[in-house]
C-alpha cells in the first residue's frame, strides 16, 4: 500500500473532510481569537491547507503544529496568489501578454516560484486564463487578453514556469489554472455578474486555455465565482466532471474560489451548507477555500446520503496525492532556507520594458534627446513607486519599486527633471494643477504620468467610465494647452478610453503596471536605450459603446461599411477600435512583403510552410513581431474573420531584412463543428500575415484543403 492509501485507511471521516478544508491565513495574523481558531483547527485535523500564509517562520510554526500536534501528522499545504511575482514584481499579466513570448512568460513564473518557495509557499493560484473582451471588467488586468490562442500559449508557459520539471523540487510551485470558465464574459462587465455564453463560444474561446493547462500537467484548477446560464461553476458538474475530468482526463485538484461553496446559497441553487457542500463536492470540487461549508455541511450531507464516502475519499486522495507530488511528506518545510537567489531584477527590467506599448508617436518626439536639459515630469503617477506594483503584488514592497522619477533621474543625470503630482489619482480636487503647470513653463518637454491607481483594476474593480479619473483630465488638458511637446505615460490595468489625449499628445505609451523595475524600464524606452516592442493583446476601444470588442468577429451578412445604412455598424461611433489587437509602434519602421505559402493544395496530415520578408526601413535597430492569422472561408459554421495561429519575431539593423517562417499543421485548422466535435472541412483557407489584426495592413494568400 502506498503512503496515500495507508493514510486514507487510517483517517476518520472528520479527518478526511479536514483535508478538504482550506483556511484563510488572514485569520492567522488578525486577532488572537481567530489565530487560536486556526491553530485549534490544525491540531484537530480540520485544516488541510492554508492560503495567504508565507514566511519561513510562520510556515514552520504552523507546519510544526500539524506534524507534532495533529493525530495523523499530515503536512499542511501553504498557498498564495503569486500572480506576477512574489517579492520581485513583474508586469501585470495583461502587460506581460504584450510580449507575445512564451519563453519570457515561463522565466518570470520560474523566478516567482523560486522566491515564493523559499518562503514556504507550495501552490499558487495562477495562471489566470480568463479570455477577456470587456475592459469594464477589472480583472482583465490579471489575464492574457482577448485571444484564446495567446491564452493557451500563456497557460502552457506559466505552468512550465511555476511547476518546473519536478514538483518535488522546493523551488517550484504547483500551479492553479483559473477561473474555469467564462468569467471574462460577466454581463455588462460587472464583477461577479451572471454569464450567458453559447456552448460554441465556450468551446471556441473560453475552454481552450484550460485544455492547454491540463495538457501541460497543471496541478490544480479553480472554478470561477460566477454562474454560466444559471449553473454556478462551483456546482457545474457538466464542465468540471464531464468535460474536465472525464473528457480531458484531468487528475489534479479542484480548489473552489474564496468562499464560493457557501455562496451557492446566495446563487440560489442550495438551501443551506449541507446542500451547498454536497453540490460542490459531487460536481468535482475537492477543496473548499475559506467558506467552511465542507466542515459544516459534509457530515450532514453524508448522513443524508447526498454524498457518498467514496466521493469524499476520491477528493481526499487527490489532495494527498498533490501533497505527495510536492514532496511535503518527505520534507514538510520544502523550499524554506534554500539557497537564496538574488532578486531577479534584471529579468524584471527586461520584461517590463518589453511590455511597454508605444501607442502613438508623432513628430519624432522620442527617444528623448540626449541633449535635453530640462524636463517636466508631472501627474499623480510620476513618483508613485507603490502604484507600479499593480493590483496583486503578493510580497512586493513599495520600497523596492522604482518610480518613473527615480528611473529617469538615474538614466539622465545631466538633465534637470522637475516633478509634481498636480492632482491625486482619484477625486475632483484640481487646485494643484496650476502649480504643476508652472513647473512645465521652463521645460523643453512635458512627460505626463496619468491613469488608474492600482485599486481601479483587479478584482471587484469594474468601471463603467473608462476615461481618466476625475481631476487628471484637467491636468492633461492644461499640459496639452502649453504648446510644448507632451509625452503621455498611461498607467492602467485595462485600455483607457481617451481618444482626445491620444490624438493630441505627441506620443503615448501604455505603461500598465510594470512592477518593481517600472521606472527603469520606462526610462530605457524614453531614452532609446530600448526600442519598444510591446504589442496589444487586446483591441483597444475608442468608445465604450464598442464593448465587448475583439478582432475575431464572425462575418456578418451585412458587413460594416462606412456611411452605409443597412450594414453592421453604428450611426454615431466608428466600428474600428482605437488600436487593433497586435498594435504597437517601434522607433523603427518595418515593411512586410513577399508572403509565401506552400504547398497550395494540402491534406489533413500536411503542414503548411508560410514565410514573409520583413525589412527595417527605420533609422535604428529594432525588433519586429509579426502575426499569422487564418480564415476558413466557407465552413458548416461561420468562422471568425481572423484567427491567430502564430507569432514570430526578428531583430533587424536599419536597412536589414530577414524572412520569418511558420509551420502550420493543417490539423490546427480544425474547429468545433455543428455538433461541437472537432472537424476539418475541405475548401479554401486564407493565410493573413501582418503587424496587427488591422485588416488594411494584412498580406494574404490562399491554400486549399483537399479531401
Ligand atoms: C479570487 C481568486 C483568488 C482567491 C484567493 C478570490 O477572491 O477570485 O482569484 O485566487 O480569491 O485569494
Amino acid at each position: 500500500m502506498g503512503r496515500v492509501d495507508t493514510l486514507l485507511a487510517a483517517m476518520t471521516p472528520q479527518e478526511k473532510i479536514g483535508q478538504l478544508n482550506m483556511a484563510a491565513g488572514s485569520a492567522v495574523v488578525t486577532g488572537p481569537g481567530e489565530r487560536g481558531a486556526v491553530e485549534e483547527g490544525i491540531r484537530g485535523g480540520r485544516i488541510g491547507s492554508l492560503l495567504n500564509v508565507w514566511g519561513a517562520e510562520e510556515v514552520r510554526r504552523l507546519q510544526r503544529l500539524a506534524l507534532e500536534d495533529s493525530r495523523l501528522a499530515i503536512p499542511l499545504l501553504f498557498t498564495l496568489d503569486v500572480i506576477h511575482g512574489f517579492r520581485t514584481i513583474f508586469p501585470v499579466p495583461l502587460a506581460e501578454a504584450c510580449l507575445f513570448d512564451p519563453d519570457a512568460w515561463e522565466r518570470t513564473a520560474r523566478a516567482a516560484a523560486i522566491e515564493a518557495g523559499q518562503q514556504g509557499v507550495a501552490l499558487t493560484f495562477a495562471p489566470m486564463l480568463d479570455v477577456a473582451r470587456d475592459p469594464r471588467w477589472g480583472r482583465i488586468v490579471e489575464g492574457p487578453g482577448e485571444d484564446p490562442w495567446v491564452a493557451a500559449q500563456f497557460a502552457a508557459a506559466k505552468t512550465r514556469g511555476f511547476q518546473g520539471n519536478e514538483l518535488r523540487d522546493g523551488a517550484t510551485l504547483a500551479a492553479t489554472a483559473k477561473h474555469l470558465c467564462g468569467y471574462g464574459a460577466v454581463t455588462a462587465g460587472r464583477e461577479y455578474a451572471s454569464v450567458d455564453v453559447s456552448e460554441r463560444t465556450l468551446h471556441e474561446v473560453y475552454l481552450p486555455p484550460f485544455a492547454a493547462a491540463a495538457a501541460s500537467g497543471v496541478a490544480a484548477m479553480m472554478p470561477a465565482l460566477i454562474d454560466i446560464d444559471g449553473v454556478p461553476m462551483t456546482a457545474n458538474a457538466r464542465l468540471l466532471n464531464d468535460w474536465l475530468r472525464v473528457r480531458l482526463g484531468f487528475e489534479g485538484v479542484l480548489i473552489s474560489d474564496f468562499n464560493a461553496v457557501t455562496e451557492l446559497i446566495a446563487h440560489g441553487v442550495a438551501a443551506d451548507d449541507t446542500e451547498a457542500a454536497a453540490l460542490a463536492l459531487t460536481s468535482g470540487v475537492d477543496i473548499d477555500m475559506a467558506s467552511e461549508a465542507y466542515l459544516r455541511g459534509l457530515p450532514s450531507a453524508l448522513a443524508r446520503g447526498l454524498v457518498s464516502e467514496r466521493q469524499i475519499e476520491a477528493a481526499v486522495r487527490r489532495v494527498l496525492t498533490l501533497k505527495e507530488r510536492l514532496g511535503l511528506f518527505d520534507d514538510p518545510y520544502r523550499g524554506i532556507g534554500q539557497q537564496r537567489q538574488a532578486m531577479p531584477r534584471a529579468l524584471a527590467r527586461e520584461v517590463a520594458r518589453r511590455a511597454i506599448v508605444l501607442l502613438t508617436h508623432r513628430a519624432d518626439v522620442l527617444p528623448l534627446s540626449p541633449d535635453a536639459r530640462h524636463i517636466a515630469l508631472i501627474g499623480p503617477l510620476a513618483d508613485a513607486s507603490a502604484e507600479m506594483l499593480g493590483p496583486w503584488a503578493a510580497a512586493g514592497r513599495a520600497e523596492d519599486a522604482v518610480s518613473v522619477l527615480q528611473g529617469l533621474k538615474a538614466a539622465m543625470p545631466g538633465c534637470h527633471i522637475d516633478s509634481a503630482a498636480g492632482v491625486g489619482l482619484d477625486g475632483e480636487d484640481a487646485h494643484g494643477v496650476a502649480a504643476a503647470i508652472e513647473r512645465c513653463r521652463a521645460a523643453e518637454l512635458v512627460i505626463l504620468c496619468v491613469g488608474e491607481s492600482h485599486r481601479m483594476s483587479g478584482e471587484a474593480a469594474s468601471r463603467g467610465d473608462l476615461g481618466l479619473p476625475a481631476a487628471q483630465g484637467a491636468l492633461a488638458e492644461a499640459a496639452l494647452a502649453l504648446g510644448k511637446p507632451v509625452v503621455v505615460l498611461l498607467f492602467s490595468g485595462r485600455p483607457l478610453i481617451v481618444p482626445w489625449l491620444l490624438e493630441r499628445a505627441d506620443a503615448v505609451l501604455a505603461c500598465w503596471f510594470l512592477g518593481t523595475e517600472a521606472g527603469n524600464a520606462i526610462a530605457d524606452v524614453l531614452t532609446g536605450g530600448f526600442n519598444p516592442t510591446g504589442k496589444l493583446p487586446i483591441s483597444w476601444p475608442s468608445h465604450s459603446g464598442q464593448i465587448p470588442i475583439f478582432y475575431a468577429q464572425r462575418p456578418s451578412g451585412r458587413p460594416a461599411k462606412r456611411g452605409e445604412r443597412f450594414s453592421s455598424s453604428y450611426l454615431d461611433i466608428p466600428v474600428a477600435p482605437q488600436f487593433p489587437f497586435g498594435h504597437g509602434l517601434s522607433y523603427s519602421r518595418f515593411a512586410l512583403e513577399d508572403l509565401q505559402c506552400a504547398p497550395r493544395r494540402v491534406r489533413a496530415e500536411d503542414t503548411i510552410e508560410v514565410s514573409v520578408r520583413v525589412r527595417n526601413d527605420g533609422p535604428v535597430r529594432g525588433e519586429a513581431s509579426v502575426l499569422l492569422f487564418v480564415r476558413d472561408v466557407v465552413a458548416s459554421v461561420a468562422r471568425p474573420v481572423l484567427e491567430l495561429k502564430g507569432v514570430r519575431r526578428t531583430a533587424l539593423a536599419p536597412g536589414g531584412h530577414s524572412r520569418l517562417r511558420w509551420s502550420v499543421p493543417v490539423a490546427s485548422l480544425a474547429f468545433p463543428g455543428l455538433d461541437l466535435e472537432p472537424v476539418l472541412e475541405p475548401g479554401e483557407f486564407q493565410i493573413h500575415v501582418g503587424h496587427s489584426a488591422d485588416p488594411t495592413g494584412l498580406l494574404r494568400e490562399s491554400i486549399e484543403l483537399i479531401p
